[in-house]
């Protein structure tokens, strides 16, 4: 059967879940990128899915952040959960669904893009540390890997983002 990247539709929540509770546990809710999501939804129009007939294989979500630095501040993203069904990781979908969501995200201009998460991995698709700058997140998170993509702007490279600078969950 043919595997299809789709929008990620208002149905899908309880595959999705059981997904993310299968690959993560459900300790994943102590994470510091869970402070995002705590007290706000996911992006509309910018949850994704690989699907195959009626399975959900894959998913990724996009949350709202806020970047602020002295005197400035810029609405970004953060990148996850990315969640691929062990039974197909290694087989693009994870590349597929990322790829597209930074290209969205650049095309509407949302911002740039962070995540908590595995510089070798996400290295593929343009992610770099945000070290050696020093960045706030509102809990504890390896330094190493914080990432930045520059997405849908306003900055180009890493060289272009403010230092220090914090990023802090939206209330919705
Ligand atoms: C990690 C994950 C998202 C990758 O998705 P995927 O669809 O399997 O990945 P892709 O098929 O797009 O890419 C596979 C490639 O990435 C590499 N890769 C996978 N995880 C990696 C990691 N942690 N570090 C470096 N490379 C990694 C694979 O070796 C493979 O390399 P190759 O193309 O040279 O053979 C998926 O396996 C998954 O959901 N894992 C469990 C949950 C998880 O860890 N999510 C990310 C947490 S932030």
């Amino acid at each position: 059967m043919m595997r299809q990247l789709d929008q990620e539709h208002e149905d899908d929540a309880t595959a999705i879940d059981a997904l993310l509770d299968d690959l993560f546990g459900a300790d994943r809710f102590g994470r510091t990128a869970y402070r995002f999501r705590d007290h706000c939804p996911p992006l509309q129009d910018m949850g994704f899915v690989m699907r195959e007939g009626d399975r959900l294989l894959a998913s990724v979500r996009f949350w709202p952040l806020v970047i602020r630095a002295a005197d400035f501040r810029h609405d970004g993203l953060l990148l996850g959960p990315l969640a691929v069904a062990k039974h197909i990781a290694g087989t693009g979908a994870g590349t597929a669904l990322m790829r597209h969501g930074l290209d969205l995200a650049s095309a509407k201009g949302l911002g740039p893009v962070f995540l908590i998460g595995d510089p070798g991995y996400y290295g593929r698709v343009g992610f770099r540390p945000v070290l050696p700058k020093t960045c706030h997140l509102p809990g504890p998170f390896d330094a190493i890997r914080l990432l930045y993509h520059p997405a849908g702007g306003p900055f180009g490279s890493l060289d272009d983002l403010p230092d220090p600078l914090a990023l802090e969950p939206v209330t919705r």
